[in-house]
């Protein structure tokens, strides 16, 4: 019903804006061959191609706004629509959260620490969570060790699954602790089953402390602490189909809180609007090379809703 909806708005949209056909078939070949797409048939490829069509429209008609704090663009996603579009009927209202942050920093990142990781891409549909928890791990152990690990989310998917499902008060954390902690992926071998007798572990974690929910200033405590796992509603077209800025559609609410992220750092542009700095688990040739920036102050996409880090 709500996807009917966003259907019909993108067809208006189509039908005022328009791609030009000279140049829409062309651009259509281009971008499959950029992000090596292929179709196995002739009406999935045009199926595909109209989907692609909406969001060139919905794209091109965001970007040419000014008054919006992030660009979009065709990236990998552009073939798809959001598998779980929840838009509200009516945009909610959030409370502005104040930010209790008289005697942190301005700004901060975790990545210019050197305790960060790289970019990883989940797949399709890979257990975000596996990652974010083995990122989560890992920062902390360069916090505390000055190594900075590339650990097994493998190893957390197949030992800790039961603690991965959403929502978020799971203990994750706790079970990395219980299975003696976590190997790199060049030693996890893995397996159907938990395998964590197959390596030497060289990241520990005593367990999971929850951040106050929706608590920014208490997010940003944490955060200081050491990276923190957020868990976000990630199913905005928008969100899928970010570039770069500080990522704000008022109808990324926290009602639906699908996908996890890593957040390690937060700041505010040049025209004032407040973010955190997310590392997302969909590749380098995501947003801003794998990482987003989410608006800060108004539990945007629900990032204060079910925070935790490992300790
Ligand atoms: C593997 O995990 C189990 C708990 O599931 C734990 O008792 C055991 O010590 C772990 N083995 C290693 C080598 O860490």
């Amino acid at each position: 019903m709500k996807l009917l909806i966003l259907c019909v708005t993108l067809a208006v949209l189509r039908s005022s804006l328009g791609i030009n056909p000279a140049t829409e078939e062309e651009e259509w070949q281009e971008w499959k061959a950029r992000y090596g797409k292929s179709y196995p048939t002739d009406e999935e490829d045009e199926d595909r191609r109209n989907v692609w069509l909406e969001n060139y429209d919905y794209v091109t008609a965001h970007n040419a706004r000014n008054d919006v704090t992030y660009k979009m663009e065709l990236n990998k996603f552009a073939d798809e629509l959001s598998p779980a579009i929840s838009y509200p009927d009516h945009e909610e209202v959030h409370e502005e959260i104040v930010v209790n942050d008289k005697s942190a920093p301005k700004a901060f990142d975790w990545r210019k620490k050197g305790v960060v990781g790289a970019v990883k891409n989940q797949g399709q549909i890979g257990y975000a969570e596996a990652f974010v928890a083995a990122e989560c791990v890992e920062s902390l152990h360069a916090i505390q060790a000055g190594e900075l690990f590339d650990l097994s989310a493998q190893e957390v998917e197949a030992c800790c699954r039961e603690f991965l499902q959403l929502p978020i008060e799971n203990d994750v954390f706790g079970c990395i602790h219980k299975i003696g902690g976590l190997c790199t992926v060049a030693t996890y071998i893995p397996s159907s089953k938990c395998a964590n007798a197959s390596c030497l572990p060289v990241a520990q974690t005593q367990g999971t402390k929850y951040v106050p929910k929706n608590d920014e200033g208490a997010l940003l405590e944490a955060l200081l602490k050491v990276p923190v796992f957020v868990t976000v509603n990630a199913s905005p077209q928008s969100f899928l189909l970010y570039k770069s800025g500080v990522y704000s559609d008022p109808q990324c609410t926290g009602r639906n809180l699908d996908h996890v992220l890593q957040l390690v750092g937060y700041g505010t542009d040049e025209e004032g609007n407040a973010y955190w700095i997310c590392k997302n688990s969909w590749g380098l040739d995501w947003g801003m090379e794998g990482y987003v920036n989410i608006q800060r102050g108004v539990n945007r996409c629900g990032i204060a809703e079910a925070a935790k880090y490992p300790y």
